[in-house]
C-alpha cells in the first residue's frame, strides 16, 4: 500500500537519491554532491513556505517532490497558491502512475487549504496539460548590443546593492507583485537566502532618497569561448517602478559597450522591442519577406484552477468589463472529479453572482480545466480558444460579449524560481 507523506528531514538523502537520478543534468550524482543539496535543503527549510513530500511504500521512497505554500496576486486578491517543485520518480518505480497520485494528492492538498490555485514550471507541458493544467504567458528573450540601450542621466542613482540593501530591493519587488497578477511573494528569508547561495551574482539598483526603486540581478556569461574578453550580461531579474527607473538602469547598461558583447534578457511585455531602435539579435536571420530575427520565445509557467467555485466567489468584486450574461459554464475536469461539472453564473453589469440548483442561463461555454486555467488567468483570450476549437458555446453569438468578459488587460506574470 502507497502512502504519501511530508519528508522527515532524517529521510532527505533517500528523496536526493531519486532526485539525483531524475535530474542527471542537475550532476548531483557523486557523495559530495549530494551532501551539497542537503546543506542547501537545510538552510532553505527556514522559509517555512517549502515542504518536502515523498510516496512510500514500507519505508521504501518511490518518488517525491516539493511544495510551496506561495502567495500571488490573482486580480488584486493575494490568495494561497500550491506551487509544485523537483517531481521526480525512482528510476525503477516509473510508470506505476507515482507522479499522477503525487500530483492528484498535492492539488487535493491545496484545494483543502482553500487555495484556488496552482502554479509549476513543466519539463513538458503536455505532460501537465493532462492533468489539467494550462499554459501561462510567453517569455521573449532578447540579445541586444549595449549600445542600442538608451542612455540618459538617469544613470546616476544606479550603484551596487549589497546584502544590507536586500530589505530595500524585496520591498521594491513585493510592491511590483501588488500591481500584477501571477506575481509571488517574496519572503526576507528567501531573499536573504538566496543573496548568500548566489555565486557570481550581481546586483545594481536604482536608489533615489534611500530607496530602491528598481533593480537589475545578472551574471556574466562567456562570449567566444576562444576569446577571454568576449563576455555577456545575463539579467536574471529586472523591476523597475517607473520610466525613469527603467531608463536608470538600461543606461548603466548601456554604458558597459567596451566590456560586453550582447545583454541578455527575459521579457513577458510584448511590446518590449519598441523600447530599442535595433532590437535585432546576433544571428543575423531574415524571416520573409524582411522580418529580421529579434528574439526567441518559451512557454513555461503552468496554472492550474483547483476550485472552480471558489475562483468566482474570490472575484465577485471584479468588474468583467461590465458585461450583463447568465452564463453555464461546464469545465471538464477529469483529474480532479471534486472540480469537474457545471456553475451558473449571472454577471450583472460585469459582477458575478454564482447561482445553485437549475438557476437559467441563456448561453453555456464548455472547456477543458486546462483552457479554463490559461483563460481566467489572462494568458489566452475566449476568442482564439474558440476559433481553435477548444471552447464550444451553445449560441455563437455570444462569442463577442463573452470575449469581452474574460478580457485582461495585462497578460500575467511570474518572476520566481522554484
Ligand atoms: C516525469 C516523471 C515524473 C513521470 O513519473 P511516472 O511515475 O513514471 O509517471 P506516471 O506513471 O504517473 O505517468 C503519468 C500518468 O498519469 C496519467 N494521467 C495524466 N492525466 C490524467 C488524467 N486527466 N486522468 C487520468 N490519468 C491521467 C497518464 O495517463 C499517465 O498514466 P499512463 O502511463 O497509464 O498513461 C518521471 O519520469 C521522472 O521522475 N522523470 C525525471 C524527472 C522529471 O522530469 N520530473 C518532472 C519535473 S517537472
Amino acid at each position: 500500500m502507497n502512502k504519501i507523506q511530508e519528508i522527515p528531514f532524517k529521510d532527505i538523502e533517500k528523496f536526493i537519491d531519486i532526485v539525483a537520478d531524475a535530474y542527471p543534468g542537475l550532476q548531483i550524482s557523486a557523495a559530495e554532491a549530494k551532501k551539497r543539496v542537503k546543506e542547501r535543503w537545510r538552510k532553505r527549510r527556514q522559509d517555512k513556505r517549502m515542504s518536502w513530500w515523498g510516496m512510500y511504500r514500507g519505508s521504501e521512497m518511490l518518488g517525491g517532490m516539493i511544495y510551496y505554500d506561495y502567495t500571488m496576486n490573482f486580480f488584486g486578491h493575494k490568495v494561497l497558491t500550491g506551487g509544485a517543485g523537483t517531481v521526480a520518480v525512482s528510476l525503477v518505480h516509473k510508470k506505476e502512475h507515482v507522479a499522477r497520485d503525487l500530483m492528484r494528492f498535492f492539488f487535493r492538498h491545496y484545494r483543502k487549504r482553500g487555495a484556488p490555485l496552482a502554479v509549476l514550471w513543466p519539463f513538458r507541458p503536455d505532460f501537465y496539460k493532462k492533468m489539467g493544467c494550462g499554459l501561462g504567458w510567453k517569455m521573449d528573450q532578447y540579445r541586444l548590443t549595449p549600445a542600442t540601450l538608451p542612455r540618459t542621466k538617469a544613470r546616476k542613482h544606479v550603484r551596487h546593492l549589497g546584502k544590507a540593501d536586500m530589505k530595500a530591493l524585496n520591498d521594491c519587488y513585493n510592491r511590483f507583485v501588488d500591481t500584477r497578477t501571477g506575481m509571488i511573494e517574496e519572503t526576507q528569508v528567501n531573499r536573504n537566502i538566496r543573496y548568500d547561495l548566489g555565486k557570481g551574482v550581481k546586483y545594481v539598483g536604482y536608489v533615489k532618497d534611500g530607496r530602491v526603486l528598481g533593480y537589475l540581478i545578472f551574471t556574466f556569461a562567456r562570449g567566444n569561448p576562444e576569446n577571454f574578453v568576449d563576455n555577456h550580461i545575463k539579467i536574471e531579474e529586472m523591476v523597475y517602478e517607473s520610466p525613469e527607473v527603467l531608463n536608470g538602469l538600461l543606461s548603466f547598461l548601456h554604458t558597459q559597450a567596451d566590456q560586453i558583447n550582447r545583454i541578455i534578457v527575459s521579457s513577458n511585455d510584448e511590446y518590449f522591442y519598441h523600447c530599442f531602435d535595433d532590437p535585432r539579435n546576433e544571428t543575423g536571420n531574415l524571416m520573409s519577406p524582411v522580418y529580421h530575427e529579434s528574439h526567441r520565445s518559451g512557454v513555461g509557467i503552468m496554472y492550474r484552477v483547483l476550485n472552480t467555485r471558489e475562483v468566482f466567489n474570490l472575484l465577485k468584486d471584479r468588474d468583467f468589463d461590465g458585461v450583463s450574461v447568465r452564463l453555464r459554464l461546464k469545465v471538464h475536469d477529469t483529474f480532479l472529479k471534486e472540480n469537474n461539472g457545471d456553475l451558473t453564473i449571472h454577471f450583472v453589469k460585469g459582477h458575478p453572482q454564482i447561482k445553485t440548483g437549475r438557476a437559467a442561463a441563456e448561453v453555456s461555454l464548455g472547456l477543458d480545466i486546462a483552457d479554463f486555467s490559461s483563460l481566467i488567468m489572462g494568458a489566452v483570450d475566449l476568442r482564439s480558444l474558440y476559433n481553435y476549437g477548444r471552447a464550444e458555446l451553445s449560441k455563437a453569438t455570444y462569442l463577442e460579449p463573452l470575449n469581452q468578459l474574460f478580457a485582461t488587460k495585462q497578460k500575467p506574470v511570474c518572476m520566481t524560481s522554484f
